[in-house]
């Protein structure tokens, strides 16, 4: 304890930000303050839905108070509606259900007269194409039949055929509950446990005099210092969703608990007695093993078990809660939520709860996770191509203090022969935190930097963050006041003011579009001073952070543009900033490149923005082995472009851990490290040996396999297939791998072993699944599947294996740069299966502008069969001028060697096909054909890599 640690948090705030430099800081503010923020007992809304389910559960029978109005149920195009009232409240609600295309089902409540408006817009900025393009069914595929059974219950089916699987919903009236049947069987059911609840609009009630006071918190609520006015009152609402026949749910990202989400409720062992709560927040050296809410909230969830993989988007931007408790098949307990449940199959159910909004949830039903993926793409778009510089090693620091320490950095990567793309600047390189502003006593000549970086193809990214300094001087502030662009405080007259890095601030408010076009415009050139096209830009703090907020954040009843409250919009509001950021960036060059922004804060939809990071994590062990569930949970809910900081944020890594985290590193699909402040300097460099060849080498590895990266993107960007994949998605049968997290997939091509430990000499099991070949990617080592083996390594080894039947396309030349690489030739490995097979993809284009979209690109399909190695256009490639124009400045890249590991028999030649003309080379020693180490290499087939080719082996 010190003197700063016993000051309330308000004061300790204000010294936080006085002294942010110093390590007094990181001392005052050490590990997670959980009095900081709510438990779901402390957030009024929660406690009343969860105190609601507590005594639903605990009736042996339990009836949910809901049931459907008679007669009105009605078919009309692809919706079906019903009118849903309580019991004793009598306050009609509209359901909606929406049948898709694509097999999702979309059902949607809210007051059928609403004494006032809810916060709709959610859909309109989440999803794709504000909603107008939604896949809906045509209304001839939908069939409903009605009947009533012996004990008068009321059901309705719904049939509908639009898919290849055939989909149907059972809907009962009284008591209202839904269920969602995949080819006949129930898989997910909603209102099975009564749980749905939801508080219609009121008028507040005159409190008489002498009445007690309000304690459920519906119209206001305390915490700590703070008072929520809540002008509304009570508008919060739950449902039970239930995952019929599944072990295993996933996502509901960000939080810090492993991947295959843990109970909360049902005192199954190691329970979090916490839903997980979903609410953007800056959480303070954040705890692990935690249900606990982070900087990014996506309220997708997905089921999975060995029959089919469903999901559970639930689209709502205020903060939400989520309770989940598995029910073990046949056992004589069966969880909280088991009761009352006939079956004996597994089943985990879910309680939602959001505070506010209309309640808009999707189910997704697969059956295969590649579905889901698919059909949640199409709800919100995949993520699009990225710029490929940010596919790169990126480095950062808080701070590289001035021009010359980043040029020395820039430098010094460059002799040390450390390919990086792109170098980063904090907030310390403005004018007093004034974002848009150079403080050129460091920073001199900004253009002049980012012209020798450019020099060899490097690429600048500054922080913008989006609360604003007041300074009736700083041209931003002004502009963003004068017009109003403010997020207005309760009352809806003054502006919302609060502390955050440079003291006292606004916040614009990205609910009104005027205030984003314009914030979007002040990243171009001609706004942005100093700026070049070469810079690119980092949002943080963007949940919103404030200092001296409750719960570090904006006050729930603070106003937005169009009289909506805060709590209504507080999970989009960084995604907002996000899109307004990339726009700017997309906007300021004609014809337009790809943007890059990075961002703290995320909801559902921001993979289309850019990418995010985990955070402020430490340099620990555990935080090295949290960031692998933490990058998978994100993967799986979309957000596809996702990193944690290599390195640690806090503290100092030693030599073995920073070498491990780069390891690591290498295979997150945003690849930055990254630094607080007060730590030591930490670039690879200046580690020493062994560990900056280690580094060094895991950092090559990745520019060897951009390429293979490149193409995973491109493929995310058509199927919403994730980059980073939990082992299950590629091996959905393999119940033991459901809630791995040791191990992971790039693609379905290669899986990644790290070492996550300390253990100098550490031994890992390794599993390898399915009837598979396995091949060490260094050693080419083969590992017939299924088997378990134990490695011991040392610091220099790493465990990444190329799974049979893969073909990997990469590029070999050292390079500093990706820039540099553009025209390098490829080099193509070949995997062989059992089956003495291979497939693969590789896709390029010029990884800046959006000519691809125009059919500017090179994508081909890789074949090996019959000794016979081919390479073809793919359907998608189209002879248009853009790409006939892309095929003459990509003439010369050429592949210059074939690897083909696992050949079955020994080969001496090799017969080149290209254009009708055939070659024969002589194939080196080594392609001799034995089912261990074996590698056969064709040196420099000269094939083009854009037209169509044969490789055959004798
Ligand atoms: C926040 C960010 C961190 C950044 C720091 C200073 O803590 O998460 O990455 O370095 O602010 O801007």
């Amino acid at each position: 304890m010190n003197a700063i640690s016993k000051l309330p948090r308000r004061s300790v705030a204000m010294l936080c930000l006085v002294a942010v430099v110093s390590m007094l800081l990181a001392q005052a503010c050490s590990a997670v303050k959980h009095e900081d923020f709510k438990t779901c007992e402390q957030s009024a809304f929660c406690n009343r839905h969860r105190t609601f389910a507590d005594s639903m559960l605990k009736q042996s029978q339990p009836a949910s108070p809901y049931s459907v109005i008679k007669n009105s149920v009605a078919l009309d195009g692809h919706f079906l509606t019903a009118a849903v009232e309580h019991s004793s409240e009598k306050v009609p609600l509209k359901f909606e259900l929406g049948f898709m295309k694509n097999g999702v089902l979309r059902v949607r409540v809210q007051e059928e007269t609403p004494l006032k408006p809810r916060f709709d817009e959610t859909q309109m900025l989440v999803l794709r194409d504000e909603g107008g393009s939604l896949p809906y069914a045509s209304p001839e595929s939908i069939k409903l039949a009605s009947n009533t059974t012996d004990n008068r219950v009321v059901s309705h089916t719904i049939s509908y055929l639009d898919s290849n699987s055939s989909f149907s919903i059972r809907m009962t009236e009284r008591p209202w509950s839904l269920e969602y049947l995949v080819d006949g069987k129930p898989t997910i059911q909603l209102n099975t446990k009564g749980l749905f609840r939801f508080e219609h609009l009121r008028e507040r009630p005159a409190r008489e005099e002498g009445a007690a006071e309000d304690t459920t918190g519906e119209w206001e609520e305390k915490f700590r210092s703070w008072t929520d006015t809540k002008p509304r009152g009570p508008e919060s609402f739950g449902m039970d969703i239930s995952f019929n026949g599944f072990e295993h749910v996933y996502g509901i990202p960000e939080h810090s608990s492993p991947l295959s989400l843990k109970d909360t409720r049902g005192g199954a062992k190691g329970a979090y007695d916490q839903p997980y709560r979903l609410y953007n927040l800056d959480v303070f050296e954040y705890e692990l093993d935690n249900p606990m809410a982070l900087y990014g909230s996506i309220p997708l969830m997905l089921a999975h078990s060995t029959e089919s993989t469903a999901g559970v988007f639930w689209m709502n931007a205020a903060e939400t809660w989520v309770d989940v408790s598995r029910q073990k098949p046949n056992s004589a307990f069966s969880g909280l939520f088991g009761r009352g449940s006939a079956s004996h199959a597994p089943a985990v159910s879910t309680h939602w709860i959001s505070e506010s909004g209309v309640m808009d949830i999707f189910l997704l039903p697969g059956p295969s996770a590649a579905d889901v993926f698919r059909q949640y793409a199409e709800l919100v778009e995949p993520t699009p191509l990225p710029r490929e510089f940010s596919l790169g090693y990126h480095q950062c620091r808080w701070n590289y203090i001035d021009q010359e320490d980043l040029l020395s950095v820039n430098s010094k990567l460059e002799e040390h022969k450390i390919p990086y793309d792109v170098i980063w600047l904090d907030i310390e390189h403005t004018d007093g935190k004034r974002y848009f502003t150079w403080d050129q006593s460091k920073f001199p000549d900004p253009v002049a930097m980012q012209q020798e970086l450019a020099r060899n193809g490097h690429k600048l990214v500054n922080v913008v963050d989006p609360h604003i300094k007041r300074d009736s001087e700083y041209r931003i502030w002004k502009e963003a006041n004068e017009n109003g662009y403010f997020v207005k405080d309760k009352n809806g007259s003054s502006d919302f003011q609060g502390w955050c890095w440079p003291g006292d601030s606004n916040w614009v408010d990205y609910l009104n579009p005027q205030a984003c076009r314009w914030i979007g415009e002040q990243f171009h050139l001609d706004k942005y001073n100093q700026s070049t096209t070469d810079l690119f830009v980092w949002n943080d703090m963007n949940e919103p952070a404030v200092f001296n907020g409750p719960e570090i954040t904006m006050d729930k009843d603070s106003k937005h543009y169009g009289g909506w409250e805060h709590r209504d919009v507080h999970n989009i509001f960084g995604m907002l900033y996000h899109k307004a950021t990339a726009d700017g960036l997309y906007t300021r060059e004609t014809p337009a490149t790809r943007p890059f922004a990075l961002s703290r804060a995320y909801f559902a939809g921001s993979q289309r923005y850019g990418a995010i990071w985990t955070g402020d994590n430490a340099a620990e062990w555990s935080h090295l082995q949290a960031s692998i569930p933490m990058i998978l949970s994100n993967s799986i809910a979309g957000m596809h472009f996702v990193g944690a900081d290599v390195g640690g944020f806090f503290g100092n890594p030693d030599a073995q851990l920073l070498t491990r985290w780069y390891q690591l590193g290498i295979w997150y699909p945003f690849f930055r490290a990254h630094a607080h402040i007060d730590t030591k300097r930490r670039e690879p460099w200046l580690l020493g040996e062994p560990y900056l060849t280690y580094i060094r080498d895991a950092i090559r590895e990745r520019y060897r396999l951009l390429p293979f990266w490149y193409t995973l993107f491109r493929e995310a960007s058509l199927t919403g297939m994730p980059i980073a994949r939990p082992m299950w998605i590629e091996f959905p049968l393999e119940q033991a791998l459901f809630t791995s997290q040791d191990s992971f997939m790039i693609g379905s091509s290669i899986m990644v072993v790290p070492a996550t430990d300390s253990n100098v000499n550490q031994a890992i099991e390794v599993y390898f699944p399915a009837q598979e070949n396995w091949y060490d990617m260094k050693t080419y080592a083969l590992y017939l599947a299924p088997l378990k083996r134990q490695f011991t390594l040392d610091l220099s080894t790493t465990l990444v294996f190329a799974r049979g039947g893969s073909i990997i396309p990469t590029r070999e030349r050292q390079r500093i740069s990706s820039a540099l690489m553009k025209h390098d030739p490829f080099t193509i490995y070949v995997y062989i299966s059992r089956a003495g097979t291979a497939s693969g993809k590789l896709y390029f284009d010029d990884g800046e502008t959006y000519d691809y979209k125009n059919g500017a690109f090179i994508e081909r399909e890789l074949m090996f069969a019959d000794a016979k190695l081919s390479s073809r256009a793919s359907p998608l490639t189209k002879d248009t001028s853009a790409y006939i124009a892309f095929l003459k400045k990509t003439t010369k890249v050429r592949v210059e060697r074939v690897v083909i590991v696992g050949l079955p028999s020994a080969l001496t030649k090799a017969t080149v096909r290209e254009n009708g003309e055939e070659r024969e080379i002589q194939l080196e020693l080594g392609c001799k054909g034995s089912d261990s180490d074996s590698e056969c290499v064709i040196r420099d087939p000269a094939v083009f890599i854009g037209s169509d080719w044969e490789i055959s082996l004798s």
